[in-house]
């Protein structure tokens, strides 16, 4: 389905996630013919550039960038839509600028009175940018009543990070919800705009097969990674103070246990999407001693992939008694009936041996076997593994008899590829959640209240971390300090080689 005639006024034009994600995602989904004629992008940036360098700034993003090929005609008519305004995000006379644009656009583009305002910028930005918005009327005028403009809508995308713990992400909800209703709020967490991560609901609620084993009876745990090869790059910025658990546990690893855990919703609407979730992260705890249960680490410099690469404190823009960790590992219980015995451990990290992020349930193992020691050649535990990416599909593993005159077993697997199974090609996330945005479905945005409940799991960790000292460094190329490996071992498992 096309969004409807809207525009997008984008703040944070020229960053990273605008020039390789947002601006590329625009364009594909134009390009797929799902943005209405009536479709209109304004950049907003202190930059002095008119409206031809804008609409070249952003040519040369998508030409980089997109995934469907360039079309000529696609790109011409989505820059008839283009306009720049230059200010700074402080300044409320660029705010009267922006705000002559978008009644201009309305006027002669056909938007409506419909525009979606994406905060791609540092959350500190959040509250004067929202407050700007309102002070020269681009929040309240959507539809002034007895105009053509009626029932016309405005709403407020923002990336994370939604604050750095509870107390500061309930500031920041506050400061928007001086300006903008919940309801037209999106948060965006691109996990969930992924095609594999919506397919962890399909997967489980479209068969039958999993539903009786996916619980503690037969699971022993789950083990959830997001494993990078790349290090921190040009991001000291954004990283350092940060770190992994805020960056990628908070968010995205807490979506996907949610998804994992969670029992099934009436329905796919958002209200009983975020019930469930809401419900199955409340019922998530920390174990008490949390010097065995978690782990961090940094990067040390080494070589990956035979390449020489610097350690973290070596990066540039990170000061040298830094204490931001680029790893991290930790054990969650979830108490319910479903999940009470049969923990969920999370880990993420930068510089590690796979660029990975895969879900796996491992099974408890058989009470009795009737086959003698020396048949079982190999013998790990049952797993069901999830591939959210690269190699998107989801694997079973289980032991099998090995081809010939004895009873031998070994491990085989058995494997569904996306690419193999679909001719479709999968949008990119964010294709999904800006359509989404346009047309106002909310399902796949978090609401505040996930954002906090996964803070107040975090927390508790990040104050007793914040105490300790440097993370543990190390190797780049290889699986995360041996603290992460110690903390399994305590439980008697070992995380899985992805
Ligand atoms: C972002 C994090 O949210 O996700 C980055 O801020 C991380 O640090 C990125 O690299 C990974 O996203 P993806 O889609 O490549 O797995």
């Amino acid at each position: 389905r096309m969004s409807g005639p809207c525009g997008v006024v984008m703040f944070g034009i020229t960053g990273d996630l605008a020039r390789k994600k947002l601006l590329p995602a625009i364009y594909d989904l134009a390009n797929r013919g799902l943005l209405h004629p009536s479709f209109a992008l304004t950049g907003f940036a202190r930059r002095d550039w008119g409206r031809e360098t804008f609409i070249d700034f952003v040519e040369e993003q998508i030409r980089e960038h997109s995934r469907t090929p360039f079309d000529q005609a696609t790109f011409d008519h989505l820059a008839e839509g283009m306009r720049f305004v230059e200010g700074s995000f402080d300044d409320p006379a660029a705010y009267e600028k922006l705000a002559d644009v978008v009644h201009e656009l309305d006027e002669t583009f056909g938007t409506g009175g419909n525009h979606a305002f994406y905060l791609s910028i540092p959350p500190n930005w959040f509250g004067p940018v929202s407050e700007n918005l309102a002070k020269c009327g681009l929040v309240d005028d959507s539809a002034p009543e007895g105009t053509s403009r009626e029932g016309a809508w405005r709403r407020v995308v923002i990336e994370k990070p939604f604050g750095h713990d509870l107390a500061s992400a309930k500031e920041l909800n506050e400061t928007l919800l001086k300006v903008f209703p919940e309801s037209s709020i999106f948060r965006i967490d691109h996990y969930l705009g992924k095609e594999t991560v919506q397919n962890i609901l399909a997967m489980r609620f479209a068969n039958s097969v999993w539903e009786p084993l996916w619980n503690a009876h037969y699971v022993d745990h789950v083990q959830i990674t997001m494993a990078e090869t790349i290090g921190i790059g040009s991001r000291a910025g954004y990283y350092d103070g940060i770190g992994a658990a805020r960056d990628v546990i908070q968010n995205h690893l807490l979506q996907l246990l949610a998804l994992t855990a969670m029992e099934e919703p009436t329905s796919f609407s958002a209200a009983h999407l975020h019930a469930e979730k809401e419900k199955v992260l409340s019922a998530v705890t920390l174990p008490t001693d949390l010097a065995e249960h978690t782990a961090r680490g940094r990067y040390a410099a080494g070589r990956q992939a035979g390449k020489i690469v610097t350690g973290y404190t070596d990066e540039e823009g990170v000061p040298e008694d830094s204490t931001t960790e680029t790893f991290a590992a930790i054990r969650l219980d979830i108490n319910t009936r479903r999940w009470a015995g049969a923990p969920f451990y999370l880990r993420t990290g930068k510089r590690l041996g796979k660029r990975v992020t895969e879900i796996a349930l491992v099974f408890k193992h058989n009470a009795h076997m009737p086959f003698d020691n020396n048949d079982i050649q190999e013998q790990g535990q049952n797993s069901l593994v999830i591939r959210v990416q690269p190699d998107e599909g989801v694997s079973i593993r289980f032991g099998s008899k090995v081809p010939g005159t004895a009873m031998q077993i070994r491990d085989v697997s058995m494997d569904f590829d996306y690419g193999e199974a679909f001719t479709e090609n999968s949008p990119e996330a964010y294709e999904r959640l800006i359509l989404d945005v346009l047309r106002g479905d909310p399902p796949l945005f978090p609401r505040q209240s996930e954002v906090e409940l996964s803070w107040k799991i975090l927390d508790p960790v990040l104050e007793f971390w914040a105490k300790q000292g440097p993370p543990e460094d190390y190797r780049p190329g290889l699986w995360g300090p041996d603290s992460a490996h110690l903390m399994l071992a305590n439980d008697g498992r070992t995380w899985r080689i992805p």
